[in-house]
């Protein structure tokens, strides 16, 4: 695999060749992942739950994701690594330019990744506009799991959908090198998947989406605590952490996973 760089992922939106991504917090499970064609590497503030064992993402640091980013960067060769702007992180476009170039110049990353639709549109402009490549992170929003009251899916209202689409367009607008759905009616995905001109990742989005992202706690099946209905277990069909993620890229790449059991409607 050659190095991957955005203009990678937009080639494999046109010409319709979906990709993978999947967590990772550490140098071996990253280089395991790299091996098995894993083209995204997102250093995912998940790291919360599946690493610290904490209840949520939102008690995450910079310190944790320039410490975790950095672990995957130092070894990883061809993967675009991405790394999550933790809870409040971008509480104003200055502070999110400070933590994404501190994520990018000591962690390593290539990319960062921010929760939030219309509300972080003058943020992601920011930004771009500096030369920091962003992913926008829409629907199911982890670091507003307190505002929901649990996590549950989102846009399945008329209004809601209209609102998911309309702030994927604005955030391209303003930016937005990838747009990431989670649990969102796959529907929905696809709709917003269409009217994207930058590649668009699902997580319990249904299979249209251009690629699809798992917490790799979660396809290994352990993840201490619930796992989401979403996610399939790579590693009971494979036998090995390597073949999972073997598995995981080419049942992706086939359209086969996410199937009807792993989407919402
Ligand atoms: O932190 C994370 O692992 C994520 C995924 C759920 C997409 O943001």
């Amino acid at each position: 695999m050659s190095k991957i760089s955005i203009t990678t992922l937009n080639k494999m939106k046109q010409q319709g060749e979906k990709f993978t991504c999947l967590t990772a917090y550490d140098a071996s499970f990253a280089l395991l992942q790299e091996r098995a064609g894993i083209e995204v590497i997102l250093v995912g503030d998940s790291l919360g739950m599946v690493i610290k064992g904490q209840s949520s993402t939102l008690p995450v640091s910079m310190e944790d994701m320039v410490y975790h980013t950095a672990n995957v960067s130092r070894v990883c060769r061809q993967a675009l690594i991405m790394a999550d702007l933790p809870f409040a992180a971008d509480v104003t476009k200055e502070k999110a330019l400070t933590h994404s170039a501190r994520l990018m110049a000591q962690g390593g990353a290539h990319m960062v990744k921010i929760e939030g639709g219309s509300s972080r549109l003058e943020t992601i402009r920011f930004l771009a506009e500096r030369g920091i490549p962003v992913c926008s992170h829409l629907g199911l929003l982890p670091q507003s799991v307190f505002k929901y009251g649990g996590y549950k899916v989102q846009g399945r209202s008329a209004e809601a959908a209209a609102q998911i689409l309309q702030d994927a367009a604005a955030l391209e607008q303003a930016g937005a090198d990838i747009l990431l759905l989670e649990c969102v009616p796959a529907a929905l995905a696809a709709q917003v998947t269409r009217q994207a001109h930058v590649p668009v990742i699902g997580i319990g989005a249904g299979s249209d989406c251009d690629a699809q992202v798992l917490v790799s706690y979660d396809m290994l099946g352990i993840t201490p605590g619930k796992i989401p209905s979403f996610a399939k277990n790579f590693l009971a069909e494979s036998g090995s952490v390597e073949k999972a993620f073997e598995l995981y890229v080419s049942q992706v790449k086939q359209g086969l996973f996410p199937g009807v059991d792993h989407k919402f409607d």
